[in-house]
């Protein structure tokens, strides 16, 4: 079976197909059948089955007699501690959490927001809602306290799990005060927190606050709750065009399915073998390949809390993967730039067995050529490229080199992954010829584990991904399918960029800056960077009248984004302008201004009315003293 005969299958008989890849899952209630039109925007998968994800991550391998097996190793260079947890813990400490949870009232389709650190118990509370069927939120703690307030309020949950604090190379975050100011914040108020302790940094707490390791103490164990498959497993909240993230839903059967289906197809792991994806289970990398995926297939997870440099240095990650015997390695390409920037020779390789690592995996945002090589030719290992998003949950195109190892072309996440059905369109929705760049839209149906809309914004679900091309998906990318069906990624066609494997919206930045009362108009470009892929750069127009130095208010408008976004939006450059190009409509040109902050060529569009701002863009970047690439 190679990889085309299967993505033939699915997509001729996507019943059968996805019906057959359903029996690698236990179910209370096998589906009848697969897809289901239930009324709504898209079909929904395997809508009439019970099933349990906790089950199926946890308990089900420990009634198969593995429960020794470990589940999770918190490997922490930010607190110099290794941990371990067998499945039968994992299973002990989850159902007495879920417990916990029940008896405050938690129950089916209520939601929970998880704001933590990368500790095991951040693993263990998106179990334990998956347990008792609560729908959990987790948000990045990266981001600032107005950021958490707006989750809260869209996701409206009854609980709050947190941890006192998180650790960065140069200092504690106090998270604890960080979500006490978005409750203040947040026009809905959750019944209860549970708050994780850390020696790091104790956090002060308060009527509704609860000790997280009391509360398990004195828990009664829950049991695991079936839910339908279609119910929303959980929702994650990601960048869109303006500065309202968006809830993607994930659905419960589909999720379970389709991550099952990857493990063994596009990661080449066996039950057992450990994976480790170095993400934050913040993003959508951490919910599938640190928490779910590995889990439901019965393999180790390493759930790792530090940096790839300076924590302590360049050589971390390959010491993860030598003392855990790491067998598929998952990371975005930033970390290994990060890496080569500080150690070009990989000189800190030395010493370290990377004998059971089999592949090496990157995703999250376009993977250069120069560090794919680089990290070839210093591992000697293969590695894969594949693309996806918060929406998808799994792969859309890649290299399944469990299923078959296709040839590798440099720069191409490789192939569609069964299921999807991927065209290049053209601005009125024609396909292009094969070569030719275009927007990337999915043929309907999604296969199972795909949103199959927005919490409580079916409206916005439409408008976003299916009212531009009907009948398709629409990606948000643009790029190109070649003459071998090799999919290339080049760009967004939104206002989303890309920051560290960070999915930011500029629309978001501007509505920060736009808060600042000397800054009359705004722009958020991304820019060129050589460790993060991108980073943004704020473009202001002055209030006329302002006569204050440009330096502080610069500075003043880093912190302000830095407190309405978090430190994650990496937002430190700020150029004053005269001007903003526009066009006639009097929408800003924002591709024009990138591309003048990448210092590539421009060519002026016959729109704008008055090129001579391209000129002072550049100048003004100029006096800044930025990068040019
Ligand atoms: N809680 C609080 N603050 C956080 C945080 C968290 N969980 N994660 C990041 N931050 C802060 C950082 O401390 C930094 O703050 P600073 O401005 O005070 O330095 C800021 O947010 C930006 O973080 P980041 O973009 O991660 O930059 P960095 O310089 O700390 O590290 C990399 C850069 C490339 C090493 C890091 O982003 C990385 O390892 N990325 C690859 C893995 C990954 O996360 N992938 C995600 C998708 S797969
Ligand atoms: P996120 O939803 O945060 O995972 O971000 C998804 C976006 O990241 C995609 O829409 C792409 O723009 C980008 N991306 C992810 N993986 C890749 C990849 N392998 N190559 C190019 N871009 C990628």
């Amino acid at each position: 079976m190679g990889w085309k005969s299967e993505w033939e299958r699915a997509r001729s008989d996507p019943e059968g197909f996805w019906m057959e890849q359903a029996t690698a899952i236990d179910w209370v209630r096998m589906p009848t059948k697969a897809l289901h039109d239930l009324g709504g925007p898209v079909p929904e998968w395997f809508a009439d089955g019970a099933v349990n994800t906790c089950w199926n991550a946890v308990d089900r391998h420990v009634a198969a007699g593995h429960g020794d097996r470990l589940a999770l190793i918190h490997d922490s260079p930010a607190t110099e501690s290794v941990a371990r947890i067998t499945y039968a813990e994992l299973q002990d400490r989850v159902a007495r959490l879920a417990g916990a949870l029940r008896a405050r009232g938690v129950t089916t389709g209520d939601r929970v927001i998880i704001y933590m650190p990368m500790v095991p118990e951040a693993v263990e509370g998106m179990l334990a809602c998956a347990r008792i069927g609560a729908i959990h939120s987790v948000v990045f703690g990266g981001f600032a306290a107005s950021e958490l307030a707006v989750r809260i309020d869209d996701a409206k949950p009854v609980a709050v799990l947190a941890g006192s604090c998180g650790i960065e190379p140069t200092r504690v975050v106090a998270y604890k005060p960080l979500l006490d100011d978005a409750l203040a914040k947040a026009a809905h108020k959750p019944d209860f927190c549970l708050i994780l302790q850390r020696d790091e940094l104790r956090s002060e707490t308060g009527p509704r606050d609860f000790d997280w390791h009391e509360a398990i103490a004195q828990a009664e164990p829950a049991d695991c709750v079936p839910v339908a498959g279609n119910h929303p497993a959980y929702i994650l909240y990601t960048s869109g065009t303006t500065g309202a993230p968006k809830g993607v839903v994930r659905p419960t059967g589909g999720h379970l399915v389709a991550l099952e289906w990857s493990m063994t197809n596009v990661y080449d792991v066996a039950p057992g073998e450990v994976f480790w994806a170095a993400s934050d289970v913040g993003w959508v990398v951490g919910h599938s390949y640190i928490c779910y995926a590995p889990l439901i297939h019965g393999c180790t997870s390493v759930v790792f809390e530090g940096k790839p440099v300076g924590m302590p240095d360049a050589g971390t990650f390959w010491r993860v993967i030598a003392d855990h015997g790491v067998a598929a390695f998952f990371t975005a390409p930033t970390a290994f730039r990060a890496i080569r920037r500080e150690d070009p020779e990989a000189g800190m390789l030395e010493g370290h067995d990377l004998s059971a690592l089999r592949t090496i995996f990157l995703a999250g945002e376009r993977a250069d050529p120069d560090t794919i090589e680089w990290l070839a030719r210093v591992t000697g290992k293969p590695v894969i490229d594949h693309w996806w998003q918060t929406e998808t949950g799994w792969t859309i195109a890649g290299n399944p080199v469990g299923l078959e190892a296709l040839p590798v072309k440099i720069g191409s996440p490789s192939v569609p992954m069964p299921g999807y059905d991927i065209r290049i369109l053209d601005e009125g929705g024609h396909e292009v010829a094969p070569g030719t760049l275009g927007a990337i839209a999915i043929r309907l149906p999604l296969p199972p584990g795909c949103l199959p809309g927005l919490w409580n914004a079916e409206a916005r679900f439409v408008k976003s991904y299916l009212a531009t091309f009907p009948g398709f998906y629409e990606t948000g990318d643009a790029g190109m399918i070649d003459a071998d069906g090799y999919v290339w990624i080049m760009a967004r066609t939104d206002d989303v960029i890309n920051v560290a494997g960070h999915r930011l919206s500029t629309g978001a930045i501007e509505e920060a800056l736009a808060a600042h009362p000397d800054v009359a108009e705004c722009a958020v470009v991304g820019m060129a960077d050589a460790v993060k892929g991108q980073v943004p750069l704020g473009l202001l127009c002055l209030t006329r009248g302002v006569d204050r130095p440009q330096e502080e208010i610069a500075a003043e408008c880093v912190a302000l984004v830095r407190e309405r976004i978090g430190p994650v939006a990496s937002f430190r450059h700020v150029c004053v302008v005269e001007r903003l190009p526009k066009t006639r409509s009097g929408k800003t040109l924002r591709a024009t201004m990138a591309r003048v902050a990448e210092g590539a060529e421009v060519r002026v569009p016959a729109t704008i009315d008055d090129p001579a701002i391209l000129d002072e863009i550049r100048q003004a970047l100029a006096r800044i003293g930025l990068p040019r690439s």
